[in-house]
């Protein structure tokens, strides 16, 4: 029979090692769009149902364009609203419109200029075999979140099923064809301007500040018009922690005894390099859940594999840190 001090000391280890378990599955919330953590055993959220009618029907405008639109114009799944068509090339048809009734247009989440927001992806500029390997990967749901509250990854994996060979390839080339340029403004701060979560992004209220502790608030310039009228020319403010570009910058250049150094796969300026993504001026938001689905073994697609002894080692905070220097390397 085993001492009472052996009994102890085992329990012990027991309770640290579940505690550790627990941290490093807990996904950083503010990279998901959320305020806590999720509770556990939250299920993973469905793709919702049909969009709810929209009762504001009055035509919204935004400076520069010619058009107007309706909110339930804005945010139809099936051709949203196109702002400003002399902002980009013609759209191929599931872009603009999808397919009914699974594939949503790709120009209401990624907006028709693939910039996209924090909660889902800025797609232009992506290496066309890249573009092509990662929907396969959502298609064979080697692509899943971490937060189980994150119903939109759930929607794009949707999406991907729905595609064709040909549907996939047109819209690689349409968002390649398009060059990545400055859309998100990184500032280092010890505060950021409250924000509440809404659909997956923190919308600024007022011009009151909080404590912004170690996180990473991207929230955008105007809130209405991001939420509202999906403005594709209106950017965002990512708040970053005082220090967090410096420690980033030694991780990225240098591995700093924890990781490879990124510029070797993903080119010295992290403007990518062959089939390997872009980082610099991307959503930090973005890149920090794809780095912790990396690391949790939730994104493994063909191409992961590369990856995983890049994020092993990483911290929340590391990953921190790299997404706030890599988005401020703008292009
Ligand atoms: C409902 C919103 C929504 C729509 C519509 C949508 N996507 Fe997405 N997409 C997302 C989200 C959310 C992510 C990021 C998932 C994550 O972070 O877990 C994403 C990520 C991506 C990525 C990965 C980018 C990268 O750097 O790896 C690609 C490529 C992509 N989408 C292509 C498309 C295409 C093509 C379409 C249209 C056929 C489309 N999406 C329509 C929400 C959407
Ligand atoms: C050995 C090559 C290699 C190195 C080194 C490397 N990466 Fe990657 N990285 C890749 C490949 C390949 C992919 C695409 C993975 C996939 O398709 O799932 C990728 C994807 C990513 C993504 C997701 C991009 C997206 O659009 O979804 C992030 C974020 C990322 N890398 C960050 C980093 C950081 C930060 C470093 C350095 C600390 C780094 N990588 C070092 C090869 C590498």
């Amino acid at each position: 029979m085993k001492s009472k001090f052996e009994m102890i000391v085992i329990a012990l280890a027991l309770i640290v090692t579940a505690g550790v378990v627990m941290a490093a599955d807990v996904p950083p919330p503010w990279a998901y769009g959320f305020v806590g953590p999720v509770p556990s055993g939250t299920p993973q959220a469905p793709v919702p149902g049909p969009a709810a009618p929209q009762p504001d029907t009055s035509l919204k405008s935004l400076p520069g364009s010619s058009s107007q639109f309706t909110r339930a114009q804005i945010s139809n799944r099936y051709g949203p609203a196109d702002w400003y068509p002399g902002d980009h090339p013609q759209m191929p048809p599931v872009v603009a419109k999808g397919k009914e009734p699974q594939v949503w247009a790709c120009s209401l989440c990624h907006y028709p200029n693939g910039k996209g927001r924090p909660e889902n992806a800025g797609v232009s500029g992506l290496p066309n075999s890249y573009f092509i390997q990662t929907m396969k990967d959502f298609q064979a749901d080697n692509r899943k979140t971490s937060d189980p509250r994150k119903a939109n990854t759930n929607v794009m994996t949707n999406i991907a099923k729905g595609m064709s060979d040909d549907e996939i390839k047109a819209a690689a080339e349409y968002f390649g064809s398009m060059k990545w340029t400055p859309w998100i403004k990184v500032v280092e701060s010890a505060t950021a301007p409250k924000t509440r979560p809404a659909g997956g992004m923190f919308l600024m209220e007022g011009t009151e500040k909080e404590p912004l502790g170690a996180r990473i608030i991207e929230t955008p310039d105007d809130a209405e018009g991001t939420e509202i009228l999906r403005n594709p020319r209106s950017g965002f403010t990512a708040y970053v922690p005082v220090g967090s570009l410096k420690k980033g910058e030694a991780l990225v250049k240098t591995g700093a005894g924890k990781t490879v150094q990124c510029g070797v796969c993903h080119g010295a300026d992290l403007r990518g390099m062959g089939p390997v993504p872009p980082l610099a001026g991307r959503s930090p938001s973005y890149l920090v859940r794809q780095m912790f689905d990396m690391k949790q073994g939730n994104r493994k697609g063909q191409w992961t594999e590369l990856m995983k002894p890049v994020v092993a080692n990483l911290s929340d905070d590391d990953m921190l840190n790299i997404a706030a220097y890599s988005t401020s390397m703008m292009p």
